[in-house]
């Protein structure tokens, strides 16, 4: 688990170095702005009519400006990438690894070996043959998994293979790979992708997850062949908790966070991978302000439970607009996601913002190398001096804190800035003879700029009451300042 002040200072040193400080802080932080500071990945799908060029351009706006994961919803899908035997489709995945890499996106690969979508000449000429039926499944991950190695950060190895009648089992009707191989499918499955791509993290993704750790539920089911796989060398690292769930679960967060918890026992990520929280379809045009914040609500407790828990890496909502959702289409529900049908966002997603402010990246672990969050142009230093590419040499330039009092060396009047550690602005003066009161601002952790002429410098500096000594045994001091803003449950104001 990476220290988590990195993902905080090198994040800012990118919005301070990246794009200048006015600008980075001139509009509201993005979802990814703040899940790239934690060390942690927020995205969505990709909707068919995305591959198709049939969407609205709003979708891509969003999701690109939004999101830092992605993953399509039926592309990469045994259908899709090998629709005839050994003859392998790759055009709308590479289409989807093209976006994702200009906008630097991490992807998700779903779904290698799943009962459903598999094109139709697998069992039509090969149903009940254990030997061709392995050697189908090996040839398709080796080549898929190979064509996207280190392009696809993390493959759904095995999809929904444990059966829904909670006595856990292994799905063993409706499905050719548990037919004709047995249960050895999924260890071999996850071999063959390893071997592929050792690189890439391996997921066991299933849905119910989230009913909870008990006698013959599929959670515990996942529990106990994740103890087996590690137990075997099997090279799974994360289990994904699809969480298609409907307003009236409200249970289901806390299951989700103990099932994170029983992974990490293991070694394993958990990530949620298909989230969303439907309304029944009859209720579409009828819903209340009340209900929408109910939705935000629990999209709030599940974001809470996500970024609590350190074993948790990515949050995968299934769709970004109510405009398209497959669950309008196939399971009559609706109104589930964070952009209503006119891409304006909703209670849910001001609900999933304020529980990302609520954790501020000091208190977020990261289950990722923090290398994956360092863009080109972010700062390679990790101490808590951010140094922005000044005219001339800040070299002359020093400063230092005491109390509320802010000393700087090397400029008699010096223009000075504070930002909060999500690098919104909470102070701007002038010194005078070398010093300036840092006046209004709360006890915390800030970033401090001062520029004097074409000499600029950055440090990160602990400013506290007037005899305030920082208790290391403590922790770090930090406040999220409460700010007017749309995000419907407001930010929270707390020490530690
Ligand atoms: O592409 C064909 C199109 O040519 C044809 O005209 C049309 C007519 O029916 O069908 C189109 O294919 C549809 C496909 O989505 C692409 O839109 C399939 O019928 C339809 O069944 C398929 O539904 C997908 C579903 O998986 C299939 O199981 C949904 O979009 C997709 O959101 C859903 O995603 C799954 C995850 O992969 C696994 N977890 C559950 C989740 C929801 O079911």
């Amino acid at each position: 688990m990476k220290n988590s002040h990195y993902f905080a200072n090198v994040a800012l040193g990118a919005a301070l170095i990246g794009t200048g400080i006015t600008d980075a802080f001139a509009a509201e932080p993005t979802i990814r702005e703040l899940a790239k500071e934690r060390g942690r990945f927020i995205g969505t799908i990709l909707n068919s009519e995305w591959f198709n060029d049939a969407i609205e351009p709003e979708f891509e706006e969003i999701h690109k400006t939004q999101f830092n994961v992605v993953v399509a919803e039926n592309e990469m899908k045994f259908d899709a990438t090998e629709p005839v035997e050994n003859e392998f489709n790759f055009v709308k995945g590479d289409k989807m690894v093209k976006y994702a890499q200009e906008n630097k996106i991490r992807v998700r690969g779903h779904a290698l070996a799943w009962h459903s979508q598999v094109a139709g000449w697998v069992s039509s000429n090969y149903s009940g043959q254990k030997e061709k039926l392995l050697a189908v499944l090996k040839n398709h991950i080796e080549k898929v998994v190979g064509h996207y190695k280190g392009q696809v950060a993390e493959w759904d190895v095995v999809n929904e293979a444990i059966n829904d009648d909670y006595n856990a089992g292994w799905r063993s009707n409706g499905s050719v790979w548990y037919e004709g191989i047995g249960a050895e499918f999924l260890d071999s499955a996850f071999v063959w992708a390893h071997k592929a791509d050792p690189k890439a993290e391996l997921c066991y993704n299933d849905y119910s997850l989230e009913w909870g750790l008990r006698e013959g539920s599929k959670a515990s089911f996942v529990v106990e062949q994740v103890k087996r796989w590690k137990a075997n060398g099997i090279p799974i690292t994360c289990v994904g908790t699809q969480t298609h769930i409907e307003i009236a679960h409200e249970t289901t967060p806390q299951n989700v966070r103990a099932l994170a918890k029983a992974l990490a026992e293991l070694g394993v990520t958990l990530n949620i991978t298909e989230l969303d929280i439907g309304f029944p379809k009859g209720e579409a045009g009828k819903l209340t302000a009340a209900d929408y914040a109910k939705q935000g609500h629990l999209y709030r407790q599940f974001m809470d439970v996500f970024l609590e828990e350190p074993n948790m890496g990515e949050f995968v909502i299934w769709g970004l607009t109510d405009a398209h959702s497959w669950l309008d289409e196939q399971q009559g529900k609706t109104e589930a996601l964070l952009y209503d049908r006119q891409y304006k966002p909703k209670p849910a997603y001001d609900s999933v913002m304020a529980s990302l402010m609520a954790h501020p990246a000091t208190d977020v672990v990261s289950p990722y190398d923090s290398k994956l969050f360092i863009d080109p142009q972010d700062s390679t230093e990790t101490d808590s001096t951010i140094a922005i590419k000044a005219v001339a040499s800040p070299a002359s330039l020093s400063m230092r804190v005491s109390g509320r009092t802010l000393f700087i060396a090397g400029a008699n009047s010096a223009k000075v800035e504070v930002f909060d550690m999500q690098g919104r602005p909470v102070f701007s003066g002038k010194s005078e003879k070398g010093s300036v009161e840092l006046k209004g601002i709360a006890e915390g952790i800030y970033m401090v700029r001062v520029r004097d002429g074409s000499s600029s410098l950055v440090k990160r500096k602990n400013i506290y009451g007037k005899n305030r000594v920082a208790s290391p045994s403590r922790g770090s001091f930090f406040h999220i300042k409460k700010r007017p803003s749309r995000f419907s449950e407001g930010t929270l104001e707390r020490n530690y």
